[in-house]
């Protein structure tokens, strides 16, 4: 069974028998994070977008483990431009990988890359993730907005945990993440994108108490849900 780990922010740090992949690690700058990219391991590092709050250490911790970056493909090719083995994919597609499938699903949101003080580098469209691993099957949303189509992931699999955020402002917030569960059928939840900055304060609690249907795990950062 695999074990999922929370990483603070939108991080999730996957581990089965043999592999360690890695879902937006942004940890450099992190508030919530206790975990640095020197102390990661992993074989795959999977990104759901180009917004630095996801990209994060992704291409140090790929070139320091020799991991392949997984993204959709302008984001693919941006990492291979840092120098990373990387495995483009787009959404709707979906790709065997040694750990097992990862199917890479639409996201309502934005993509870019870079500082500030420059025009951001066009990373592609934001997606979600359907990772299947033996017979366990992890939806981590990335960012988006609430969209009627997450019926059509809940009908794909049978999602044994999703990882959904509920932050506000940027993405859902806690009424809509509470729909989300209604339409994806999950059978647990874990809150993420929320209490990193003030823009994204809201109670994981007070989103637990809304959802009908799922067990919600509210994690801190290092907690751990079986899948
Ligand atoms: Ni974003
Ligand atoms: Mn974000």
């Amino acid at each position: 069974m695999p074990t999922a780990t929370f990483l603070g922010h939108a991080c999730v740090l996957i581990e089965s028998d043999n592999h360690h992949l890695i879902i937006d690690p942004f940890l450099t700058g992190n508030p919530q994070a206790e975990r640095t990219a020197d102390d990661i391991t992993a074989d795959h590092v999977l990104l759901t977008h180009g917004h630095a709050d996801h990209v994060g250490d992704a291409f140090a911790i790929a070139k320091r483990c020799n991991a392949t970056v997984v993204a959709c493909f302008e984001l693919a090719n941006l990492a291979a431009r840092e120098g990373c083995t990387v495995h483009p994919m787009h959404q709707g597609g979906a790709w065997s990988f040694p750990f097992g499938r990862v199917k890479m699903t639409i996201a309502f949101h934005g993509g870019g890359y870079g500082p500030d003080d420059v025009a951001p580098i066009y990373t592609g469209p934001p997606s979600g993730l359907l990772i299947t691993i033996g017979d366990r099957t992890i939806y981590h949303a990335g960012d988006t907005a609430l969209f009627s189509d997450m019926k059509l992931i809940g009908d794909d699999r049978d999602i044994d945990v999703a990882f959904l955020p509920i932050g506000d402002n940027f993405t859902m917030g806690i009424d809509d993440a509470a729909r989300a569960v209604e339409f994806l059928r999950p059978k647990h939840v874990v809150p993420i994108h929320y209490n990193t900055w003030p823009y994204i304060e809201v109670d994981p609690h007070a989103f637990a108490a809304k959802v009908n249907g799922a067990e919600v795990h509210v994690l801190g950062p290092g907690q751990s849900i079986e899948v």
